[in-house]
């Protein structure tokens, strides 16, 4: 897995160039750069190499979604979403650029994503790029991750349309499961994998995505700044609706478990070291009871 993040890291960085407007370019490679887990462009590219196809075709689309991740981060960040000065062990991007231009470095991101596909994707066809490209929209936006976040943000008030556990799962599915059901999608169409297997993937992002979202509600509680590289304790203080919230931690811990059960249930046929490195390591760090 570490030769991979290398790579991913290398195609991330030269990318983007950094030209006139410099700032802009640097406010897009500051929280792109820093060392995030890379989990959404792995799991894409493992994806495309367990279903026979080639990396280097998924490359591209890869780092579009660690992008699009990181467009997601900075914005999340900003004063008027979660108000956190740190990600990734340094300071937020509105903490070093201004609002103005984290605001602009994440919508830079998110329309240089889409940009990338289109200009570097050399071994896919016509139909698979303008497929990458559907299920990029679909999942970016208002039917994916900004709902997620839409909720997010509202149910710290307690305006809640639907029932609280329906809420949150409404939440953590968009959220969060979109862009790990969008990175296996994308990744299995570069294998030109066929629609079953497109939506077996699918459903093992949609459970993996749940699971990991309550992987960071427990960390948000029992984790530290030096472990996390991002300020805990906020979801309490904010009043978000989250696993621990609504469920206390013993039970966001049982439901985590079930879902990684789930997961390695339905990967384990692939025979994925690196799908497994990342189940263990997430399984080892909340234990089992
Ligand atoms: C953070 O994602 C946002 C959530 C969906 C919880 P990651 O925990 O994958 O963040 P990085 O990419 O490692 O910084
Ligand atoms: C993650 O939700 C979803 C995003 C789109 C960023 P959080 O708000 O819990 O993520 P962190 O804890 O700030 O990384
Ligand atoms: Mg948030
Ligand atoms: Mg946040
Ligand atoms: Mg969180």
């Amino acid at each position: 897995m570490k030769e991979l993040i290398e790579l991913i890291d290398k195609h991330l960085d030269e990318y983007i160039a950094i030209v006139y407007p410099e700032d802009i370019f640097k406010a897009m490679k500051y929280t792109l750069m820093l060392p995030g887990k890379r989990l959404r462009p792995v799991m894409c590219l493992e994806t495309t190499r367990i279903l026979g196809g080639d990396i280097n075709n998924a490359m591209p689309s890869a780092c579009a979604i660690e992008m699009l991740h990181v467009q997601s981060l900075i914005h999340d960040d900003l004063p008027c979403m979660d108000n956190d000065d740190f990600r990734r062990g340094k300071p937020s991007n509105h903490k070093v650029f201004g609002e103005a231009n984290a605001v602009l470095a994440g919508d830079a991101l998110l329309t240089f994503a889409p940009q990338l596909i289109i200009e570097k994707s050399k071994g896919l066809t016509t139909e698979q790029i303008l497929r990458i490209l559907h299920e990029y929209t679909k999942f970016a936006g208002a039917y994916g991750l900004i709902a997620g976040q839409v909720v997010d943000i509202e149910s710290e008030g307690g305006k809640l349309v639907k029932s609280p556990k329906e809420t949150l799962d409404f939440i953590h599915l968009n959220k969060t499961a979109a862009l790990f059901r969008l990175a296996v999608r994308i990744g299995a169409v570069a294998a030109c994998a066929d629609e079953t297997i497109i939506e077996k993937f699918d459903n093992f992002a949609k459970k993996f995505g749940l699971a990991f979202q309550i992987y960071d509600d427990i960390m948000d509680e029992i984790s530290s700044f030096e472990e996390l590289g991002k300020t805990t304790g906020k979801d309490k203080n904010s009043g978000k609706l989250t696993y621990v919230s609504l469920y206390g931690l013993e039970e966001a811990e049982n439901k985590f478990r079930y879902h990684i059960k789930e997961c390695y249930d339905i990967i384990d046929k692939y025979k994925s070291d690196i799908f497994k490195e990342i189940l263990d390591k997430l399984s080892q760090r909340i234990g089992s009871n």
